[in-house]
Parts: C-alpha cells; structure tokens; sequence
C-alpha cells in the first residue's frame, strides 16, 4: 500500500464489525515484504489500543515500535531466527509497568476532577493500590495483566484496519529487555509483528469447545 493510500484508509473507520473481526483475526506468518505503515495508520492503531481497559485505569502499557531493517536483524538473533521478525513491516514491543504507582495520584485525580469519587474516597482508593499490589508477585500480574488487554486490543484494531499481526513469546527474555532499554520495573511482555498478510496462513487450529472451557457456579480441575 502507497504511503497516501495507507493515510486514506487509516483515517477511514474500520468497516469490519466485531464478531467478523474476532472470527477472522489470525497469527500471521507471511507478511508481503518492506511495506511501512504511515504515520496516521500508527496514530490510529495506538489510540485505539489506549481505550484498552486496566486496574484503576492506571495503563500499565508502553510500546517501542522498531522499523529499522539492520535493528530488527539484530533482533531476530535474540528471537529464535524467527522469521516474521524481518519480513513484517515492523515489531512492537508491548511494555508492561510493574510499578502501580507510576501514575497512581494523576489518574486517582482524574477519577475525583471527573465526578466518579470525592476526595476521601481518592485517599481510601490511593491506600487501596498497596493493598490490591502488595509484593513483586501481584506487581507482576497488573505489568502483564494490563499489557496483555491492550496487545489484544491492538491486534484486533490493526485486523480491522487491513493490518495483520504476530504476537511473539519465542524470545531471550534478557536480551530483549537490554535491546529495547527497557529497566527492571517494566517487562517486555510480548512482541507482535505487523504488516501486511500475504494470506499463506494454514487453516485455524481447534479450539477447546464451550463444554469444556465453561464452569457454572465453581472451577473443578477435574469435568
Ligand atoms: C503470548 C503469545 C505468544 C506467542 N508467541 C509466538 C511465537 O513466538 N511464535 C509464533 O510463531 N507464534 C506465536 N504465537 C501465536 C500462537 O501460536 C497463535 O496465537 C495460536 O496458535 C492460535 O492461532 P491464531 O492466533 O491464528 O488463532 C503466540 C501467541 C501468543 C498469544
């Protein structure tokens, strides 16, 4: 796609709807070669991963987008050679903030400036934070938990905006947090190849089915 015409449909709304969407999203493996997303088409995609929902809506997410040919052949030494790494048009690295107080006072403000609580409920939800995150474990869990929600609501925004995805856990762990200077209160919790799909996809693979998937009333390890 040409750089006008990759602004054009950016700005377009996405015409797919949610169940086509949900239904027809894959891990792509094929991406057509060398095409880069324009500026509004980024622009698009991360506002619409920003209204991902997170605990407190404190949005513990960051993203490093890497374009560049000989950085993402560095990278794909530290990403078992896999492949898409370099044929896509990009990779994301999708940051989760292990550090629930990064931005705790600015946004427990937002929630009283906005009218949801009045200012001692601001105090008793700041207190709450330590509570509901009390050791590295939990800390842990609000970094991948919230960057997880907005990986899947980029993957989605880029499919419905004709973009395709890759989301990748084959990596060295440490070797991509030095590569993207990530410090050791964030985690690099995936990284999603995007691009264009050059439909060579195999067919989709099973899915555990609704009986088996679905409890009513209490989780039993064993149906
Ligand atoms: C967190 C995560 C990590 C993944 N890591 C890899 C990976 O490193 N390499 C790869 O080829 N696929 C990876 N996948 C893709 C999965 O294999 C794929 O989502 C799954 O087989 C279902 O296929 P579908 O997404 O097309 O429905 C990953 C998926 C997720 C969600």
């Amino acid at each position: 796609m040409s750089t006008l015409s990759a602004e054009i449909h950016a700005n377009a709304p996405l015409k797919m709807g949610l169940e086509e969407a949900i239904r027809t999203r894959r891990s792509v493996h094929y991406f057509t070669q060398g095409a880069p997303l324009a500026e509004a088409q980024w622009r698009k995609l991360f506002e619409l991963t920003a209204l991902s929902p997170s605990s407190f809506n404190f949005q513990p997410w960051d993203f490093v987008v890497v374009e560049d040919e000989a950085r993402r052949q560095e990278l794909q030494a530290l990403c078992w050679g896999q492949r898409q790494v370099v044929d896509s048009s990009a990779v994301i690295a999708v940051l989760g903030d292990k550090d629930p107080h990064r931005r705790d006072k600015e946004v427990l403000q937002q929630f009283q400036d906005n009218g949801y609580i009045d200012e001692d409920t601001q105090k008793a939800y700041l207190g709450a934070v330590d509570v509901v995150y009390p050791d590295e474990a939990r800390k842990i869990e609000h970094a991948v938990g919230g960057a997880c929600l907005a990986a899947m609501t980029l993957m989605l925004a880029a499919h419905g905006m004709g973009l395709a995805t890759l989301p990748m856990i084959g990596f060295d762990p440490d070797g991509v947090q030095k590569f993207f200077n990530v410090p050791d209160d964030y985690i690099v919790t995936m990284l999603i190849a995007i691009g264009y799909s050059a439909d060579k996809e195999l067919p989709r693979q099973q899915r555990r089915g609704f009986d088996d998937i679905v409890y009513w009333d209490r989780f039993e390890t064993v149906k």
